[in-house]
């Protein structure tokens, strides 16, 4: 079967969106993997980040607990050959749902975060953007007491923390206006950005071949793509290791890890 999807790389234009199940080999969990079910957590709604400063306080314990691993996790091979097949100059670009970066840090040039990087936060009240890296030193200056005590990562770089550790939390807002500081990612209940769909759009209106890699594809911002590729009768192929929402929409459907598959294709378009 992945001689297939070599087939469809041979002929080039192959957009490619990717998911959290890209980044398990680097050390960050994902959310609905097999072995993934038994602890997924609903993560935070976007409302219920707004209502309360309790509710905030949770998010940012929680978040500079599990920042220290979540910030040192390094690309993979499956990062690193997408970066070397973009070189190659056979993708039409490259949509990634994954807020973590690792796509740039394995030299990836240009793609889309659909739903943003968690490298930074955004002022909403006057928009200015700071460093996730700068917010972690606030933290941890202002909240000493949660320091190195839990480590448990969750899959978006939060923790799970018992209820006493958020007492008397410190939350980070905005050095300029005091405002409400936000991660700079598109939580639950929150649109992408238009722009950046119709950026997505345009990737793959001039690919030939869409290529999901590691994305159960349940929510439907990313099943949208699916979609419009069929829509332009473009083939679409699926490696992931499990069932994805798309497969009954796949041309070819791969059972098999990122880091490996991508390596074989890379190889065998004689990348090295
Ligand atoms: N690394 C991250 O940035 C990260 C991690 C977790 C969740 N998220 C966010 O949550 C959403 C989750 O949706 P999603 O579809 O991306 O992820 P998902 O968790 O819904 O699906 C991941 C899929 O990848 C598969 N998988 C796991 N490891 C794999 C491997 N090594 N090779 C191949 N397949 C593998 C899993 O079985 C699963 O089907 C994303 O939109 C993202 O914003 C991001
Ligand atoms: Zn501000």
């Amino acid at each position: 079967m992945l001689e297939r999807v070599i087939d469809l790389f041979r002929a080039g234009d192959v957009a490619v969106l990717t998911g959290a199940g890209v980044s398990t080999e680097s050390g960050i969990p994902d959310y609905r993997g097999p072995g993934t079910l038994k602890r997924a957590r609903t993560p935070i709604r976007f409302a219920d980040y707004m209502a309360t400063h309790a509710n905030r306080a949770r998010y940012w314990a929680r978040s500079m607990v599990g920042w220290e691993r979540f910030s040192q996790a390094q690309p993979n091979a499956a990062h690193r050959a997408l970066a070397e097949l973009e070189a190659s100059g056979v993708l039409a670009g490259l949509i990634t749902q994954n807020v973590d970066r690792l796509h740039h840090r394995a030299g990836h040039q240009s793609l889309v975060e659909l739903h943003g990087a968690l490298a930074e936060a955004r002022c909403l009240s006057c928009g200015s953007f700071e460093s996730r890296a700068s917010i972690q030193l606030r933290l941890l200056r202002d909240n000493p007491q949660l320091h190195a005590r839990y480590d448990a990562l969750a899959p978006d770089g939060d923790a799970a923390l018992p209820d006493e550790a958020i007492d008397g939390f410190i939350i980070p807002t905005c050095e300029h206006c005091g405002g409400v500081l936000k991660p700079n990612v598109v939580f639950f209940g929150e649109n992408v950005p238009k722009e950046r769909v119709e950026r997505s759009y345009g990737i793959v209106d001039r690919a030939r071949t869409l290529l999901v890699v590691g994305s159960s594809l349940t929510v439907f911002s990313g099943l949208r793509f699916v979609r419009r590729a069929k829509e332009r009768g473009m083939q679409v192929a699926i490696i992931n290791l499990g069932q994805t929402r798309g497969d009954n929409l796949a041309d070819v459907r791969v059972e098999a890890t990122a880091g490996t598959a991508l390596q074989t294709i890379k190889n065998a378009l004689s990348l090295h």
